[in-house]
């Protein structure tokens, strides 16, 4: 280990601005003691320009994270993933192919007043998608923002992929349960009760891997054994369970709450498990635990770790990084107008 960070100190001090080195905060804190910026999805996508003035990102986070960085950079910069395996399940959950068709069922079904949005947890041809169709990313940060914009746009949202996000943001907005129908990929299926007429959401059925293993049984077991503990959630997880938590809202979100708590805190808090560690470790007059008592790693995110960062630093002060991120450029034009859209009104 100690051979390692003394590569990754070694590079980075001789490699200096010509270098960037971002972490999501569901990084490891072995990757993160290195990081020149952390930050949420929404952070790590307005941190392009700080990017830019350096010769390579080395972006320490998942797949689409860093097609993102290497859309909204300008063509000489060059973006690695130390891991090609740092995917993210939920948004191997919609390809191009898929979606395409979705959409053109539900425009001759339901008309042609549908405006796509997707949470920037999707691969670069899912925000080209949403971009040519006149919609936009959103993260768990400005998704109320998001939502409520392509309601006042068309009459119906198309939320792609995260059908918990999607839900508990429109539901934040007053749209009932019975007005959000499903888009079933697998089975090519509108799942919907009601009259057509009634919808006005139709949320695509994905979800993310760590944050549905936080359940409502967890928080009864709080309520039970330790009734002063606060419930904070991911918006990732389910609308049964952020309804039975105090507080829900997106990374940077509980990141704030933590830090304007006063000492003595309790809090079950339900997100990815290098961050709540972190935030047990950083503030340890509060007492902080996870919702999940058996944790919630992201398993993709982990894959970023001191051999990767080591040895993909290595190969790009070398002049031959592996890994490159590298989005074609019509994928590129259409995603980007997707993410300045999101940029513009966050
Ligand atoms: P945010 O960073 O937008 O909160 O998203 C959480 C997440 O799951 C990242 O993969
Ligand atoms: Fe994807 Fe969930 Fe991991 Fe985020 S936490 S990268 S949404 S699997």
């Amino acid at each position: 280990e100690a051979e390692l960070i003394a590569i990754i100190e070694g590079v980075k001090r001789r490699m200096g601005s010509r270098l960037f080195l971002p972490a999501h905060h569901y990084q490891k804190d072995e990757v993160v003691q290195f990081a020149d910026a952390t930050g949420d999805s929404l952070q790590l996508a307005q941190i392009a320009k700080q990017m830019t003035e350096a010769e390579y990102t080395v972006f320490c986070g998942v797949h689409f994270m860093a097609e993102t960085a290497d859309m909204l950079t300008q063509a000489e910069h060059t973006v690695v993933l130390p891991d090609m395996r740092a995917g993210c399940s939920m948004a191997d959950m919609a390809n191009g192919y898929q979606t395409e068709r979705a959409y053109a069922y539900l425009v001759d079904r339901l008309g042609d007043s549908i405006l796509p949005l997707t949470y920037v947890n999707s691969t670069a041809e899912i925000k080209a998608f949403v971009g040519r169709h006149g919609g936009a990313t959103v993260t768990s940060s400005n998704a109320v923002k998001m939502v409520e914009w392509a309601l006042a746009e068309r009459d119906i949202l198309f939320f792609l992929p995260d059908q918990h996000l999607g839900r508990n943001t429109a539901h934040a907005l007053g749209i009932p349960l019975e007005q959000m129908a499903v888009w079933d990929p697998i089975n090519d299926q509108l799942v919907f009760d009601g009259e057509d007429s009634d919808i006005r959401v139709i949320l695509w059925k994905g979800h993310c891997s760590v944050h549905e293993k936080f359940t409502v049984g967890q928080i009864e077991q709080f309520r039970l054994t330790d009734p002063a503990r606060q419930i904070l959630v991911h918006p990732e997880c389910s609308f049964e369970v952020v309804e039975a938590a105090d507080l829900n809202g997106s990374t940077a979100y509980i990141i704030n709450q933590v830090k304007q708590a006063a000492a003595g805190t309790k809090w079950a808090i339900g997100t990815e498990m290098n961050l709540v560690n972190r935030l047990a470790k950083d503030f340890p007059e509060q007492d902080i635990v996870s919702l999940n008592p058996f944790m919630c790693p992201c398993l993709t995110m982990n894959r970023i770790d001191l051999p990767h960062l080591a040895w993909s630093l290595e190969q790009v002060e070398r002049g031959t990084p592996v890994n490159i991120i590298s989005v074609d450029a019509e994928t590129t034009e259409y995603a980007v107008l997707a993410l300045e859209r999101m940029l513009d009104r966050s």
